[in-house]
């Protein structure tokens, strides 16, 4: 099983960095499994420390892919981190092992301290479709633009029929981004 959460990491100068991560949990381990080349693995392997935000606003999921990225943030109790302030619930990791790799290193963390914010509030198709359209867009130069258009068509059904403000922003960045990779393709084409 995978769930998608948020990973804030640490440069070594203490810059925070936020991006979507699916994390997979091994043998009381929480593995992360970064492509490289990765600013997140970088900060994992520099300072040892992960946290990772469950947060019901995709808007960070969204913001991380669309140069929307500044979201509050506090800092933790127990590892050196930050914590976002949407969170619903956070876990501070520290890392104990990692398996190398050319393409997707597997980094073990255990888990140090774990917090609840405020209470899960029910499932949301709204909120289901904008991570699915998030992946999408995070693989906008490997999958062709026939198969993230039908995606799309199909997963703002739910758009129109559950989404609150913050989904309804998500999904617009998202569809930006699309709409301005064709537009990008297109002059290529042109040139
Ligand atoms: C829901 C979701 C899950 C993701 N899971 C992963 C993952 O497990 N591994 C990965 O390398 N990238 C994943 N990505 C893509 C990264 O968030 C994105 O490429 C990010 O920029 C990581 O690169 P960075 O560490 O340089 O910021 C995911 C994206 C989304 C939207």
């Amino acid at each position: 099983m995978i769930y998608e959460s948020i990973l804030t990491s640490l440069s070594l100068e203490g810059k925070p960095h936020i991006a979507p991560f699916g994390i997979r949990e091994r043998n009381g381990l929480v593995l992360i499994a970064p492509f490289k080349p990765s600013q997140t693995l970088d900060n994992l392997l520099a300072t040892g420390n992960a946290v990772l935000n469950f947060t019901d606003d995709v808007r960070v999921f969204a913001g991380s892919l669309t140069g929307h990225g500044d979201w509050p943030l506090r800092k933790t109790d127990k590892v050196n981190g930050m914590v976002l302030a949407s969170a619903l619930a956070h876990q501070e990791l520290e890392l104990v092992e990692m398996k190398d790799d050319t393409a997707r290193p597997e980094l073990y963390f255990r888990i140090v301290h774990e917090e609840t914010h405020a209470p899960f509030r029910g499932f949301n198709r709204a909120q289901a479709a904008v991570i699915e359209l998030a992946v999408l867009v995070s693989r906008l130069h490997m999958l062709p633009i026939e198969k993230i258009e039908t995606e799309l068509n199909y997963l703002k059904i739910a758009i129109e029929k559950t989404a609150g403000e913050r989904e309804l922003q998500a999904w617009q960045w998202l569809v930006d981004k699309i709409e301005n990779y064709k537009a990008a393709m297109t002059g290529e084409n042109q040139a």
